[in-house]
């Protein structure tokens, strides 16, 4: 007599020989079907990317009918896709001290693009930021999430330098384009490189996980790099015309918080084949 691991009492070997390999036959099968359909998702998306950003560069956007394609794709992922599941250790929050780590899931990454995923701890924030000349897709595949963004506000030439309520030394006036709170399965959010929301915040609001697809990527070398900023909302004494308060604030440079560390974690979902 055994216990299995379920716990459920057998006598003898448990399943008969002749159905017991029809039985493993069949769970091969199923394993092989399931890691076929999501191999089959994410080396999709690869390809889809790779057409779509064929050209890419700073100030680059897909074609609307690439856009399409990547967001029926992106639309449609889930954390299975990608061999995630809610109660790995990337999503707890062990020491309870300081701000959760994040993890960053590398899946793939050239000068064209990048396909990645952050795993957050429940209150993991990745503070405000910014994509300069990126196109980014940003799609939750499981939890809740916080997300602000804002882009840009085109200060009219003649005003900028004379008008007074144009002028804040050292910060730049930026229009809110999303506060809210996005739960998984919900549509990928695009953002653009002058619109859409191109510099943005992400506050886990439960454990959560959220697919990146880049392009082009940071890079250093060409001058993209990643600006970090802080929110001055307009206040009393602050200049900023009374029509234009809501919905605007005033975006300082900052430097990236101590506390704000990106861990990377090793992708262990279906691989990318580069044929
Ligand atoms: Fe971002």
């Amino acid at each position: 007599m055994r216990v299995e691991s379920r716990g459920r009492v057998v006598s003898g070997g448990g399943i008969p020989s002749s159905r017991s390999k029809a039985f493993s036959k069949k769970k091969k099968q199923r394993r092989q079907k399931r890691s076929d359909s999501m191999a089959g998702v994410v080396q999709r998306l690869f390809e889809t990317c790779r057409e779509a950003f064929a050209d890419a560069r700073a100030g680059f956007i897909p074609s609307p009918v690439d856009i399409h394609r990547l967001r029926a794709i992106l639309d449609n992922m889930t954390a299975a896709d990608v061999g995630l599941t809610e109660n790995m250790p990337y999503f707890r929050n062990i020491d309870s001290r300081g701000a959760p780590p994040i993890r960053y899931l590398h899946i793939y990454e050239c000068d064209k693009f990048s396909i990645g995923i952050f795993c957050l701890p429940s209150s993991g924030v990745i503070p405000l930021h910014n994509h300069p000349g990126m196109t980014v897709f940003s799609k939750i595949l499981f939890g809740s999430m916080h997300i602000k963004s804002y882009d840009w506000v085109d200060v009219p030439r003649e005003a900028n330098g004379n008008h007074p309520n144009f002028q804040m030394p050292g910060a730049r006036l930026a229009r809110i384009k999303t506060d809210a709170i996005f739960t998984a399965p919900c549509r990928t959010s695009i953002l653009y490189p002058e619109e859409g929301g191109n510099i943005h915040c992400f506050t886990a609001v439960t454990p959560c996980a959220v697919l990146d697809v880049i392009g082009p990527p940071y890079s250093d070398y060409e001058g993209r790099h990643c600006t970090y900023y802080n929110e001055l909302f307009p206040g009393a004494g602050d200049i900023l015309l009374p029509a234009e308060v809501e919905g605007h604030a005033w975006l300082e440079e900052t430097e990236k918080a101590d506390d704000f560390v990106v861990m990377g974690a090793t992708y262990r979902g279906p691989r990318i084949m580069e044929h």
